[in-house]
């Protein structure tokens, strides 16, 4: 009888697809707190978990893109039973906007922040190629992300040029506020762009391909800010970044040596998706993008920001999927123009059930310790999987790179209902 239940389990649990979405008045009872800025706890620890590409959305229509849906949000319950971070960001590709109806495309991101809802995190959004579709758009799901008193993602920098989510946010130590204390670290988030307009059609009915990389009002911005804050305070303010999709120099440190330039014992992590894909992919230099170019190199102005904002410890991306190692980029590759000086370049782990891959689903979170954040800029960094283990935990502080450390496992989870005949309309990475 007992055997017979457990067998029956899952199916008696099928009918039920509909993922249980938190009510808005519960939250709105919290009004505002997302509107104190962030701090460290009172033992000067700031811990961040990133969950990236859940791809949540795709083919509604059968029963296995909905059941996926519930597997992303069991992945970010398991995570976060586990974690206690002090934000959590959604690092791009939220939603599989390709696949989604206008009329309710936005409506995914309410089952995504669910167990963040229910947890009271507050959380911090960057848009991903998959987010800016024909039916979806940036401004849609940030709309959306502002229903929830939780949610701290802007749009700071105006134009059609430099996508949505672009934005800072300010961490002051557990004792100070916003009125009398400098800030302690800072986040930056960046909105790589990519996919295609919203609702746009080239004349002969074909969509709009948005531009792959971080636009230049945006690097401007990023750039006047940071020298403010500098200006202001007196001292450079240390800080950690987050883009969708990873720039050139990420491809560039990985192909170096060969196959065997990511070392798995001193960027240990998963190094399938080789070569990674990078910002201004599938796009000419002249600004075509009629996949006659393989890159056009349009992140130049992005890297060189990068490699000269002192105090920036790490820039996390996702987009890659089978690509879960950190980088020290403090060398000139040969080749390119722009030469690293000691930023960490980080992949996450994949986190949802849509999407390509099957590498074992994940989040990587971060953490800083005050003691040694203001004179070392050190982070530590490791990956909580699905599982419940731990792998890939590093220190990225001055010897990142040429420390020792244990080599992450390559584990794959599949979902029991995927079936790769039933997927009529496949979500490309190369996009
Ligand atoms: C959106 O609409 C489609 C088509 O009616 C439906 O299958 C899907 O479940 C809806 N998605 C959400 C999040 O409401
Ligand atoms: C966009 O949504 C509309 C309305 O639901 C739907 O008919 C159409 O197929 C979708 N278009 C694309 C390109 O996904
Ligand atoms: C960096 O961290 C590693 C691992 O904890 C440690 O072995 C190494 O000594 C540290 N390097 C510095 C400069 O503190």
């Amino acid at each position: 009888m007992l055997l017979a239940l457990l067998l029956l389990g899952p199916v008696l649990a099928a009918p039920s697809r509909q993922i249980p979405v938190p009510k808005l008045a519960q939250a709105e009872q919290d009004d505002g707190f997302a509107s104190k800025p962030l701090s460290f706890t009172r033992d000067g620890t700031f811990q961040i978990s990133i969950f990236e590409d859940l791809h949540f959305g795709e083919n509604a229509w059968d029963t296995w893109g909905p059941q996926q849906d519930i597997n992303s949000v069991a992945v970010i319950n398991k995570v976060l039973d586990r974690e206690s971070p002090g934000l959590v960001v959604l690092n791009g590709d939220l939603i599989t906007g390709e696949n989604t109806f206008l009329e309710n495309s936005t409506l995914y991101l309410d089952q995504i922040v669910q167990p963040l809802v229910e947890r009271r995190l507050t959380w911090a959004s960057t848009y991903g190629n998959h987010d800016h579709s024909f039916n979806i758009s940036g401004e849609g799901i940030l709309e959306r992300e502002r229903r929830w008193p939780n949610a701290r993602t802007q749009n700071m920098v105006p134009g059609r040029d430099a996508g949505v989510s672009n934005y800072y946010l300010p961490v002051y130590a557990a004792e100070c506020n916003e009125m009398n204390c400098a800030p302690e670290l800072l986040l930056w988030f960046f909105d790589s762009r990519g996919g295609f307009y919203f609702q746009e059609r080239h004349p002969d009915g074909s969509q709009v391909g948005q531009p792959d990389w971080v636009g230049v009002s945006v690097v401007n911005w990023f750039e006047q800010t940071n020298q403010q804050f500098v200006a202001k305070h007196g001292r450079i303010i240390p800080s950690l970044a987050f883009v969708h999709i990873p720039t050139e120099a990420s491809q560039a440190l990985q192909v170096e040596n060969g196959q065997d330039s990511v070392n798995r014992n001193y960027q240990p992590g998963i190094n399938d998706d080789y070569p990674v894909a990078q910002q201004a992919q599938g796009w000419c230099a002249d600004g075509r993008n009629d996949g006659t170019c393989a890159y056009g190199g349009q992140d130049v102005p992005f890297m060189q920001a990068i490699v000269s904002t002192p105090g920036l410890m790490a820039v996390f991306s996702g987009h890659d999927h089978g690509a879960t190692w950190c980088y020290k980029w403090d060398h000139l590759v040969p080749g390119m123009t722009v030469a690293g000086t000691g930023v960490n370049l980080c992949f996450g782990q994949h986190s949802g059930y849509g999407g390509y891959g099957n590498w074992i689903r994940g989040s990587r979170q971060v953490s800083v310790d005050l003691r040694t954040l203001r004179d070392n800029w050190e982070a530590q960094t490791w990956i909580r999987l699905e599982s419940g283990d731990v792998v890939g935990s590093v220190s990225l502080n001055a010897t990142y790179g040429n420390d020792w450390y244990p080599a992450t496992p390559n584990d794959k989870t599949f979902c029991p209902t995927w079936s790769f005949q039933k997927k009529i309309n496949p979500v490309r990475r190369r996009i």
